[in-house]
């Protein structure tokens, strides 16, 4: 067994990171809301504990706090910001409303050394670079504790009580703007907690096939496969683990990109050898989606075929036990609301949603586990060819999303060759890794134009390119002039239908990376 450390999230917008950071030091961890902590700590037993930060104030009546038995179990507590404060507030000592309020960077002086800080920090040190984002203070120490960093406006920046392993800090390790975070982390989960680091992909892999032949047994599994990266690593990782008792079914709708169904097949047959469903139900999606215009129809539409399709193929399979996805730990971990009100719907997302109920099938999902950077890390180890692990992410609805308004074939193949060119143009200036998602979308405007001597009366076509740690968030890429003329150029040359290219420059938020 591993050791492994427990993450306790207080509802920080952060916490995931401090999860990757620890992870990256080949430490497994996992994040857990608080409110479900007592009973995780008991049936996990970690190494260690870390309390995130988090919106509350712990001065309010009814906020969040830790479970007490993390304080008496003998392993060590490390607290970040509101992790901190709670800690403080648990064991004894006090905290204020700050009489100045931090958010972003800060400075701080080491006044004490401690194995936290080992082999970067020293007592007398100052380093101006940690990241502050806090409202409250510590202002009285629980005994045993002692104050081992300052900043100007947080005398208790960094805490410890050596003996029990109990560590605070005010600032957070786990942002890019704490340089000497990850270094701080990796001190509490190595040096202090005794981690030895021996989590890998390469163990990772070899405890999930452990996993999945134990959950599956003689049992058969079918897994969907859309063309990503996270149902092709899952499917290639099932028929390791089960060979012929997994059945993998691709449904081609109609509204894929270029040459994507003929990839997909081709690494599943001849890379791999493992059977593949290749179903062509690409009449039976166009012809439902023609002339609809609604974007939440055409996304009801595409989950809603999608499940009869795939219903259909595993009926005819003979049936089977168990239903794959490629589920990743992003969307497990529970978020901790403060608000207590549902979230709005954005945008339905539906690729497999629905189908566990209907088909009565159990799950497996052995990427439960990971994070996406590790989701490819894994498909590295499993042999998965660097241009298919490196693929931008393309929604389950495919191209049907990109052709706002009124559905139809001849959009979608007008946007499909506009698409190819635009990525080719992409690969070609080496910028494709460097962007998180970049594709085309065929507007429902059609603009005058003039082309040789004649008048041109065609559609307009905006280009997207994003980056992204998450798809939480994006920034649009700023990508130079003459590589935006030389591509509208081209596009307008070789694409029938288009006589017009603009450039989005919108990021998210406020707007959302697909149009619909
Ligand atoms: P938005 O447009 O919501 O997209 O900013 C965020 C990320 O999710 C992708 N996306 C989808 N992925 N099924 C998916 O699997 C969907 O229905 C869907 N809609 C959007 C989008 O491409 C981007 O990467």
């Amino acid at each position: 067994m591993h050791d492994k450390i427990l993450i306790i999230d207080f509802g920080s917008q952060v916490t995931q990171l401090i999860a990757r950071r620890i992870r990256e030091s080949g430490v497994y961890c996992e994040v857990v809301p608080f409110n479900l902590a007592e009973q995780a700590f008991a049936e996990f037993k970690p190494r260690g504990v870390v309390l995130s930060g988090g919106p509350a104030s712990v001065i309010d009546m009814d906020t969040p706090r830790a479970p007490m038995s993390i304080f008496t179990a003998g392993i060590p507590v490390l607290g970040i910001c509101y992790g901190q404060q709670t800690m403080v507030e648990q064991l004894g000592g006090k905290v204020e409303e700050a009489t100045h309020r931090e958010f972003g960077r800060a400075d701080i002086e080491i006044v004490e050394d401690s194995p936290l800080f080992e082999g970067f920090w020293q007592k007398g040190d100052c380093d101006d670079h940690v990241w502050m984002s806090h409202g409250d203070t510590v202002s009285a120490l629980p005994d045993g504790f002692g104050v081992i960093a300052v900043s100007k406006h947080a005398p208790y920046a960094a805490i410890a009580d050596e003996s029990r392993k109990f560590y605070g800090v005010q600032f957070h390790p786990e942002v890019v703007h704490t340089p000497r975070g990850t270094q701080l982390l990796n001190n509490f989960t190595h040096k202090v907690c005794g981690c030895s680091g021996d989590w890998t992909m390469a163990t990772f892999r070899e405890e999930a096939i452990a996993k999945i032949r134990h959950q599956v047994g003689a049992g058969t599994v079918v897994c969907g496969l859309s063309g990503g990266v996270d149902s092709s690593v899952a499917a290639v990782l099932i028929h390791e683990a089960i060979g012929e008792q997994l059945h993998c079914i691709y449904v081609d709708n109609g509204l894929m990109r270029e040459g994507e169904t003929e990839e997909v097949v081709s690494l599943f047959k001849d890379h791999y050898n493992i059977p593949l469903i290749a179903v062509d139900a690409r009449e039976t999606f166009l012809s439902k989606l023609d002339d609809v215009d609604d974007p939440e129809k055409k996304r009801k539409i595409i989950g809603g075929l999608f499940i009869d399709v795939f219903d259909h193929e595993a009926k005819q399979l003979g049936g089977a036990d168990f239903l794959a996805q490629g589920t990743l730990y992003p969307d497990v971990i529970e978020s901790v609301s403060f608000t207590g009100g549902p979230s709005v719907t954005i945008k339905s997302h539906h690729n497999v949603g629905g189908l566990p109920e209907r088909m009565k099938m159990q799950l497996v999902e052995p990427l439960r586990e990971l994070f996406k950077d590790e989701v490819r890390a894994l498909g590295r180890e499993l042999g998965i060819p660097e241009a298919f692990i490196t693929r931008h992410p393309f929604p389950g609805p495919g191209l049907a999303i990109r052709v706002p308004g009124k559905f139809t074939r001849e959009k979608v193949e007008i946007l499909r060759k506009a698409d190819t060119i635009y990525l080719d143009e992409i690969r070609k200036a080496g910028l494709y890794d460097e962007i998180w998602q970049a594709f085309a979308v065929l507007l429902p405007v059609r603009s005058t134009g003039v082309m040789g001597d004649s008048r041109t009366f065609d559609y307009a076509l905006a280009l997207r390119a994003v980056t992204s740690t998450d798809g939480m968030t994006a920034d649009y890429y700023p990508f130079e002039h003459d590589f935006l003329g030389r591509t509208a150029t081209r596009l307008i040359n070789e694409v029938k239908g288009i006589n017009r290219v603009t450039y989005d420059i919108t990021s998210k938020p406020p707007g959302t990376i697909e149009w619909e």
